[in-house]
Order: C-alpha cells, then sequence, then structure tokens
C-alpha cells in the first residue's frame, strides 16, 4: 500500500492530512505509517511461512520505541549494533531471544548484558571478538551462541560508503580464512556454533550479489559440514533496495523464494535483517518553507529541515523526492532545498521544479529508514519530533527535543 497519498488536493498520511499533523506537532516532524511498516514486515514474514526463521528488523534503521513495539508484536526479531540498541528492543517488548547482535566492535560489556537477557545469536566479526566472547561466557558460566560474519568478497554494486561485502571492508571474516575461524569456535568450551551470517551492503536493487553470496555460504556449509561443524541457520543480513525515485527492487516474496530454492533439501533455519525495506517508505519528513531567496545565480528555498534532521542528502548525494504538501499554482522555479545549518552541504534537494510560496509545507518521502535515527544536534538544534499514524489517528512518539534539552548534561567550570 502507499500510505501518503493526495486527497482533495492536500497530502495524507493514511487517514490523516500532513497539514493537520504539522498544525499540531510543527515542523519538522517525521511521519510514519503504521499500516505500511506492517505491510512490509509480513511480506517476508509470509515469504518464510512453513519453514524454521527470524526476521529481525535492523534496529538502526529507525529506532523509535513504538515502532519497534509494532513490529515486536507481530512476532518480529531484532538486529542490533550495540548495547543502546538491546535495552530499546527491551524497553518497546521485544523478546530477546529473537534478537542477533552484529557490529566490530562488541565491548565486554554489550557482551556481558546480551549473555544475562539471552540473545538469540552473537554475530562475530573477527578471531579477536571470538576469543574475547568465549572469555565473558566463561566468567559467567553460560554458553554463547554464535555466527560468524563472513566476507564473501561480492560487490554489492552500491553506493561505496554502504557496501560491506568486500575484502577492504572493515565487516566480517574473510571467507577463505572462516573455516579456520570455526575450527578454533567448534574448539571454545563456552562458545556454540549456531549459523553463519552475513550483510554484503544496503540498498541492493537486484537479486545477483545476494544470491552469488549465498552460493558460496552454501559451500562454505558444506566444507565445515565434513569437519564435523553443524550449520543450524544461515543469516543473509538485510539490504534489499527500496525505491527513492526510479529504482526497481525485488519484492522480499521473491528474494525470499529464490533463496528457499536453493536450499531446498536442507536442514537450514533463515534470518535476514532487513531495515531500510521495511521502514524507508513508511516515513516522511515534513518540513516548512522559511523563505525564498532568489539570486541571479540560484534559486533557493530555506526550509525548517536541515542536514542535522535529514543526513542522506549531504552525506550519500542521495536522491530523496520532495513534493509539496497542498499544491498550488504560481511561477515555477528550479529551487535549491536549503537548510539553516551553516555548511554548504546544508541541503535535502537540488534542482527541483517547483511553485512555492513561504510558509508552505513540503514532504521529503521514503525518510522513514536512516532518518530521525542519523540525526543531531549540529548548531544546537533540537530533533524533530515522530508521529506515527494509524488510520484517523495521530500519535506523538517522540516529542520535539527543546533548547533546554539541548545542554541539560553539561555544566560550568567551577569559579
Ligand atoms: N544488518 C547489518 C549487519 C547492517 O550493517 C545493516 C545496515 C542492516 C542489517 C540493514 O540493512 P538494510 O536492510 O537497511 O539495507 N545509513 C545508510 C545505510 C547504512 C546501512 C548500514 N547497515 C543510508 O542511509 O543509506
Amino acid at each position: 500500500m502507499e500510505p501518503f497519498i493526495y486527497r482533495d488536493g492536500t497530502l495524507f498520511a493514511e487517514g490523516v492530512a500532513l497539514s493537520a499533523i504539522a498544525a499540531r506537532f510543527g515542523t519538522p516532524t517525521y511521519v510514519y505509517s503504521r499500516a505500511h511498516i506492517e505491510e512490509r514486515y509480513r511480506a517476508y514474514a509470509d515469504a518464510l511461512a512453513g519453514m524454521p526463521h527470524l526476521v529481525c528488523f535492523a534496529v538502526k534503521a529507525n529506532s523509535n520505541l513504538a515502532v519497534l513495539n509494532l513490529l515486536a508484536r507481530l512476532g518480529a526479531g531484532f538486529d542490533i549494533v550495540s548495547r543502546g540498541e538491546l535495552e530499546r528492543v527491551l524497553a518497546a517488548g521485544g523478546d530477546p531471544a529473537r534478537v542477533v547482535f552484529s557490529g566490530v566492535g562488541k565491548t565486554r560489556e554489550d557482551m556481558r548484558r546480551a549473555l544475562e537477557v539471552g540473545v538469540h545469536c552473537f554475530n562475530v566479526e573477527s578471531d579477536v571478538e571470538l576469543e574475547r566472547l568465549q572469555e565473558v561466557a566463561a566468567e559467567l558460566g553460560v554458553k554463547a551462541p554464535v555466527s560468524l560474519r563472513v566476507n564473501p568478497d561480492v560487490d554489492a554494486q552500491t553506493h561505496p560508503y554502504i557496501s560491506t561485502g568486500l575484502k577492504e571492508n572493515k565487516f566480517g571474516i574473510d571467507i577463505e580464512q572462516a573455516e579456520e575461524v570455526y575450527a578454533r569456535a567448534a574448539e571454545l568450551p563456552n562458545l556454540e556454533v549456531l549459523g553463519i551470517d552475513c550483510h554484503i551492503g544496503s540498498q541492493l536493487t537486484t537479486l545477483s550479489p545476494f544470491l552469488d553470496t549465498l552460493d558460496r555460504l552454501l559451500l562454505l556449509v558444506d566444507r565445515l559440514a565434513a569437519r564435523g561443524i553443524v550449520i543450524r541457520h544461515l543469516d543473509l543480513g538485510g539490504g534489499l533496495g527500496v525505491r527513492y525515485r526510479d529504482e526497481q527492487p525485488p519484492a522480499p516474496g521473491d528474494y525470499i523464494a529464490a533463496v528457499r530454492e536453493r536450499i531446498e533439501g536442507r536442514a537450514l533455519a533463515l534470518v535476514f535483517e532487513p531495515g531500510r525495506s521495511i521502514v524507508a517508505n513508511a516515513g516522511v519528513l515534513l518540513t516548512r518553507v522559511e523563505y525564498l531567496k532568489h539570486t541571479e545565480h540560484k534559486d533557493f528555498a530555506v526550509i525548517d529541515a536541515a542536514m542535522n534532521d535529514l543526513i542522506r542528502p549531504a552525506l550519500y548525494q542521495a536522491w530523496m523526492d520532495v513534493v509539496p504538501v497542498t499544491p498550488h499554482g504560481g511561477e515555477v522555479c528550479s529551487y535549491d532545498l536549503v537548510g539553516p545549518v551553516c555548511e554548504t552541504g546544508d541541503f535535502l534537494a537540488k534542482d527541483r521544479e517547483l511553485a512555492l510560496v513561504e510558509g508552505d509545507l513540503l514532504a521529503v518521502r521514503s525518510a522513514g529508514a536512516y532518518g530521525f535515527v542519523m540525526s543531531s544536534n549540529y548548531n544546537t538544534r533540537g530533533r524533530a519530533a515522530e508521529v506515527l499514524v494509524d488510520g484517523e489517528r495521530m500519535h506523538l512518539i517522540r516529542r520535539r527535543e527543546t533548547i533546554e534539552d539541548l545542554y541539560a548534561g553539561e555544566s560550568l567550570l567551577p569559579n
């Protein structure tokens, strides 16, 4: 379903006019659709029905408690990369037994807490992490369930900053060395080998890199079996792309069908860690035009959202669609949409043909993933509010930060 559609000349989120949300909660505000999130989660879960699986939502993509809670209610698991994300999952009612813990820099404290609450699996990213996990598990007198995150050296054909499966990336264990590291893991008394994990990158728009990776992982499963090491699950990570502009990413159902076909007859459970493909198109960033500044060379719309609210355009040159909430006539100009932050890189979009007047509301689309979560307080700007729409109802799920919030933890020097 498309949750953001025009009705009577104005843009709605499900059954609520975005203008009503702006009137009530101000701007900039992130707005999410409950129905869309649920539908996208179900696209994964339904395609996996009838076989052992976990759909572990990548918390980093959108970690608002209400969003996590919706997913937890549907039976989702969670992919986390920090103790902070673990505590969020618990606070949102998530089941720790459905949590996989990824990330290259787990501290001893992270490991201890995850073992205490009983996560499903640690996705171990190096030989040195493996030794550390053994020590921490031994101190607690428990066995830590592990997968090794292998780096299959596959080109995900995506932006270099979000490509993770190449040899030169910091992630995972080289697939050529993985057998030796598995042999070591199998020897360590406080570890239990559960699976193989990988994640090759994000915003992939074709299946072939995923399926090439899978083929390489299955060869590894067989080589390990020959050494008596039994792999019980494959974690294929996240990475399925979404449409920002005109991309045509595969549907989760088609991806999963292709994976199921290849693992047929094997006693393997499947784990996925989707983030973007569940929440990106469930969200918009609602912002208001403060000024229209026309110069000899350029037309600028200065809006009240900035790079601190949504950094994807500045950081990855990401193209995000921007649409007027209530389109009207008037002179169309080619605007650069820029924020109030003092950086040349502070833009959300460039060269957009729009008819604007001061005070207009705009919606930046596909902002539900890696939007709010990557926001900062640069220029002492409070972070945006977040609102979740459910049919005809709107819920404030994170209040706008106040200026006092921003320096509440700071103190002056003594006299
Ligand atoms: N699993 C692991 C281990 C990951 O590192 C990631 C994303 C995911 C799952 C979820 O991937 P997804 O399904 O969302 O593609 N900030 C960037 C994206 C960074 C992705 C980092 N890892 C952006 O705004 O495009």
